[in-house]
């Protein structure tokens, strides 16, 4: 059987750890392996490269993704998913392999209406909020770069005695904000799953001041309400009556090598993506819940994936 395979949206470190377990463990398992290249334009535009043992080699420790990845209009539209289905028809494929967030997931749903092919998903995003999965390939990296640059920060801020807001990244999700405030003793974390009160946390600052905290940091998820990580300091100046510091972690977060959760993560699921195959499964998401390895079908990969509450809950009994 000829299985293609495509990373898609934001690349994710580990993907390539997924990559290469499927590739290899395809092959042995006597698929013919075709990377697409570009993510699912790369489909549209026939951008295909046959995949042997060696094209992965060397690529494992590596951030980024070696098929190299995109967000593509013409996909999200009906006419581009009939377009993918012919091309993956005419070209004699017999299954996808698709590695991706939210919005992949959502293209293989549409596509599998169209398409009479496998459809295996693998959940690479660094936003953790794909839902059939505890953790997605890539979060645990994107966490851990945060929680390095977030210490940094914590150096000056405390030499200074300074309060900085510090920009995490999570369009609609709040995972990484959390997961990084936790591990670095933010004073508040600001995420979009939850509603934000300024004055509240302005308060609880201004209180910390008065008990003999001498710095404070606050983190914030790029998608929370109150607005981007400016206009959030320009108002926390204001209501905390000293000069809010800014920094924006960025793009820094989404880059570098794998922890070896993402690399295992992505290894597991791309050899698992095969079995599946082998075994006749379609149109489901692969993820790991509670420890095991589990099958979701795409369709409730949209499901709203809930932070961890009691984590939650506890940020304000930390920070007193
Ligand atoms: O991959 C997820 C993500 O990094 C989000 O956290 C962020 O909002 C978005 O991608 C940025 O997208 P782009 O790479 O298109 O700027």
């Amino acid at each position: 059987m000829k299985v293609g395979i495509l990373t898609s949206g934001g690349d994710s470190p580990g993907m390539n750890a997924a990559i290469r377990a499927t590739v290899r463990v395809g092959i042995t398992k006597g698929y013919t392996m075709i990377g697409i290249m570009g993510g699912l334009q790369g489909l549209l535009d026939k951008l295909f490269v046959k995949m042997q043992a060696r094209s992965v080699a060397n690529i494992i420790h590596r951030g980024g993704t070696l098929l190299t990845t995109g967000r593509s209009k013409e996909f999200r539209t009906t006419e581009g998913q009939k377009k993918a289905a012919r091309i993956l028809e005419e070209e004699g494929f017999g299954a996808l392999v698709a590695i991706g967030g939210n919005g992949t997931m959502q293209g293989m749903d549409k596509l599998q209406k169209y398409w009479s092919g496998q459809i295996i998903g693998l959940p690479g995003t660094i936003d953790n909020d794909v839902y059939g999965t505890d953790y997605s390939i890539g979060f645990d990296t994107a966490v851990n770069n945060a929680i390095e640059a977030v210490d940094k920060i914590r150096d000056t801020a405390q030499a200074f005695d300074r309060f900085f807001l510090i920009e995490v990244m999570g369009r609609h999700s709040g995972a990484i904000a959390l997961n990084v405030g936790i591990s670095c003793g933010a004073e508040a974390i600001l995420v979009p799953e939850t509603p934000t009160d300024l004055q509240a946390i302005a308060k609880d600052i201004i209180e910390g001041r008065k008990r003999g905290k001498s710095f404070a940091f606050v983190i914030v998820a790029e998608g929370d309400e109150e607005g981007d990580a400016m206009e959030i300091s320009r108002k926390m100046s204001k209501l905390v009556g000293e000069e809010c510091r800014v920094s924006v972690l960025g793009y820094i977060q989404r880059g570098g090598n794998p922890t070896r959760q993402d690399r295992i993560l992505g290894t597991k699921l791309g050899a698992y993506a095969i079995d599946c195959l082998a075994r006749g499964e379609t149109g489901v998401l692969l993820g790991r819940m509670k420890g095991e390895l589990a099958m979701t079908p795409f369709a409730d990969t949209t499901k709203p994936k809930k932070l961890d509450e009691y984590l939650i809950s506890l940020v304000d009994s930390l920070s007193i």
